[in-house]
């Protein structure tokens, strides 16, 4: 398989797709927003760019089936497997705030072998394949060097089913408000690994999330010297409900205090 044709096709599509949902952003109708559970939204314009997305991707590599956020097709359990999220931060698209993102990774079984990420609002293209370093628009790109978790600064993904994350979340804030560096929450996950995997952050926590999330930051962040596990430190994450990426220098002692309050996770 030739991975840097691969990721050139993948690249132009996903740089293809960004400037459709900033089009689209001109003219958005909120009216037309749907909710798929409770402040989980979707709207025309994810599923219409979930569509070409997968369109494009099928005559790329016909053997290949699908993982997509929006179900557009679900070829699970094929040899290849592309994982798809063709608008990641719906939310903040919807309310014309950044970040928001196209994530595109080709999977084989248990390994990710390539990944883009387009984030639209700064124009960012990150990419990366499983023999190849990472890139942040054609510059290499490598995690930061922080390794204090006092000065870490750390980004944190609220699922949208806050029942089952809500006390977890709480005791998590309660534990590093105050005791890092800084805390955010951004509101697109695949754009914020890839600050992770450019040193913008240090590190970035989040249960309940799906694969399309993940699958592209995986590689991307893995390429730039960062480590992916869930919250007990395992690093067959791609499947996991809770994922927690860093700079691999912290990530010891935040898996203590995931390890502590993991228990009262309700998933
Ligand atoms: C969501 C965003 C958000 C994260 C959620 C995701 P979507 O994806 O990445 O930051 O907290 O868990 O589901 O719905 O905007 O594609």
């Amino acid at each position: 398989m030739d991975l840097d044709f691969l990721i050139e096709q993948v690249k132009a599509l996903a740089l293809e797709s960004g400037e459709f949902l900033r089009r689209e952003r001109l003219s958005f109708d909120r009216g037309k927003v749907e909710q798929k559970a409770a402040h989980d939204y979707v709207s025309y314009v994810d599923k219409t760019s979930e569509r070409r997305i997968v369109t494009r991707l099928q005559a790329l590599l016909p053997e290949a089936g699908f993982v997509t956020e929006e179900g557009t097709a679900s070829l699970d359990g094929q040899e290849y497997c592309w994982v798809v999220d063709p608008l990641d931060g719906t939310s903040n698209y919807i309310h014309d705030n950044a970040p928001y993102c196209i994530s595109i990774a080709l999977r084989n079984r248990a390994e990710i072998l390539l990944g883009v990420v387009y984030e639209c609002c700064r124009d960012e293209l990150f990419w990366a394949h499983k023999d190849g370093a990472a890139y942040m628009n054609g510059k290499e790109i490598h995690v930061s060097d922080q390794a204090v978790l006092d000065q870490a600064f750390i980004e944190l993904g609220f699922p949208y089913n806050a029942e089952a994350y809500r006390d977890f979340a709480l005791k998590l804030v309660d534990s590093l408000y105050g005791h890092v560096g800084g805390l955010r929450l951004m509101g697109a996950a695949a754009a914020e690994i890839c600050y992770v995997a450019a040193g913008r952050f240090d590190a970035r926590i989040e249960g309940l999330i799906g694969p399309w999330d993940i699958a592209a930051g995986h590689i991307i962040l893995k390429q730039a010297g960062g480590k992916m596990t869930d919250f007990s430190g395992n690093p067959d994450c791609l499947d996991a409900r809770e994922v927690f990426a860093s700079n691999g220098k912290v990530h010891e002692e935040i898996l203590k205090v995931l390890q502590t309050h993991k228990k009262i996770l309700k998933f």
